[in-house]
């Protein structure tokens, strides 16, 4: 079946989502393509901590009714290292800027309810296979997939959007040659655990141990959100719950202070990786989001970059359909700014609290150190505070 669109959208993530929604504000179409079911993108469990400028791009593109009732302000985090926990004030450091707790399952969530309402059934296709695109470098490009019953469809674009995560397809549809990547693995991976159990702390938790790294999050008032350091290979079936309970309880102990346990409702290891890809453009595809770049979980941003990169390309887009290539031209370069920002703080904050298998002695003093510095020092921890929390991100209208 040979269609056409204004922009044809690979993958249905936070960026690909959001991005359908932002130019369908602005009166372009786009065909939204995404190989999992709904259900499995609703359930995915992932990030859940929103800087403040994601919140409020999310408010002005008029999805945030859910996210306002249901999501947790919060002013700061606890540094935990050396048997003690201290607070990092947020509000304090940088005159009131907070962070969201509001899981990535319901801001998909809300994103697939809103395209599915304004768009109607067709605004999404789930459930695709054999995505292709091709003739890139034209004016016009060509998204092609197999629907759920097996037809397949040719949609002629002007514009295609690769929101397809790290594993996608877009990446590597740019020739070899005409992008840059810059990759670096870490020695371990996180366990996470969705547990059925009330948070044991108002705020995160990021705990620096001689037994590796954890951290304590949560989802609601009533489920909690751990990880815990561990080997990049290792076996969840090594990992029942009771060990899980009792190292996350070691790597958190402090006197008068009690972890509480219960169900646990989900198990993962996530592997930890810093990665860019540049250009985030070649011809007519645009990539977004973990498509061109990816970043360990310690700081909290991919989630928040995925937004950032899509609240440029909008606007970018819109241009380029009027003629304006402007904008096109420097999204790259202006994406890639707070990517590396990003990119930045995350490896810090990863290298700072993780333990190094086989690191000398040495390691752990050099982190102390520095851990005791952002503590103790203003300086340090606004400079922690302001990228925690986040620089501005381009308003949905502009
Ligand atoms: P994805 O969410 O990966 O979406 C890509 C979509 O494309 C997927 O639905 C995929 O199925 C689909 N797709 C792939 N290939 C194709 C194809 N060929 N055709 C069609 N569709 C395709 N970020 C934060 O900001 N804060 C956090 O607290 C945080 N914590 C995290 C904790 C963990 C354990 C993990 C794993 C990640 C965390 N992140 C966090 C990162 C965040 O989850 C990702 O950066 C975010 O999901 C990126 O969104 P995306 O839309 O770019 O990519
Ligand atoms: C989460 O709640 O899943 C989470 C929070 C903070 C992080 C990473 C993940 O740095």
């Amino acid at each position: 079946m040979r269609t056409r669109t204004q922009v044809g959208i690979v993958g249905a993530g936070p960026a690909g989502l959001l991005l359908s929604h932002l130019l369908a504000l602005r009166g372009i179409d786009s065909v939204l393509i995404e190989i999992r079911s709904r259900a499995y993108c609703e359930a995915r469990q992932r990030a859940g901590v929103l800087e403040d400028g994601s919140v409020a791009l999310l408010r002005e593109a008029g999805l945030a009714a859910r996210l306002d009732r249901q999501g947790l302000e919060h002013g700061g985090i606890y540094l935990q290292f050396d048997g003690e926990r201290h607070h990092i004030d947020f509000r304090e450091l940088t005159r009131g800027r907070t962070v969201t707790v509001y899981a990535q399952t319901e801001v998909v969530k809300d994103l697939i309810a809103r395209r599915l309402a304004d768009g109607g059934d067709d605004a999404i296709e789930f459930s695709v296979t054999d995505t292709a695109v091709s003739s890139l470098d034209t004016d016009r490009p060509r998204l092609s997939y197999t629907d759920a019953s097996g037809v397949r469809h040719e949609i002629d674009c002007d514009a295609i959007a690769g929101c397809d995560g790290f594993h996608g397809i877009c990446r590597p549809a740019i020739p070899a040659g005409l992008q840059a990547t810059w990759e670096r693995g870490y020695p371990y991976s996180w366990l996470g655990i969705l547990a059925d159990v009330p948070p044991s702390t108002d705020e995160l938790i990021y705990a620096h141990h001689p037994g590796g790294f954890a951290l304590h999050s949560l989802r609601s008032p009533s489920v909690s959100r751990l990880y815990l350091q561990v080997d990049p290979d290792e076996d969840i079936a090594n990992w029942p719950d009771d060990r899980i309970w009792a190292e996350l309880s070691r790597r958190f102990e402090l006197p008068g202070w009690t972890l509480h346990r219960g169900p646990v409702l989900d198990k993962s290891i996530t592997p930890m990786r810093s990665f860019v890809s540049a250009p985030m453009r070649y011809g007519r595809l645009f990539l977004a989001g973990d498509a061109a770049h990816i970043v360990p979980p310690t700081g909290a941003k991919g989630l928040n970059l995925a937004f950032a990169d899509v609240a440029v390309l909008a606007p970018a887009l819109e241009a380029l359909l009027h003629g304006d290539d402007k904008p096109a031209a420097a999204y790259s370069a202006t994406c890639l700014q707070r990517v590396w920002r990003s990119t930045h703080f995350s490896w810090w904050m990863t290298t700072m609290l993780h333990h190094t298998p086989g690191a000398d002695e040495m390691e752990a003093q050099l982190q102390l150190s520095q851990l005791r510095y952002v503590v103790g020092s203003t300086a340090a921890a606004t400079s922690l505070a302001e990228n925690y929390t986040g620089f501005a991100v381009p308003p949905a209208a502009s």
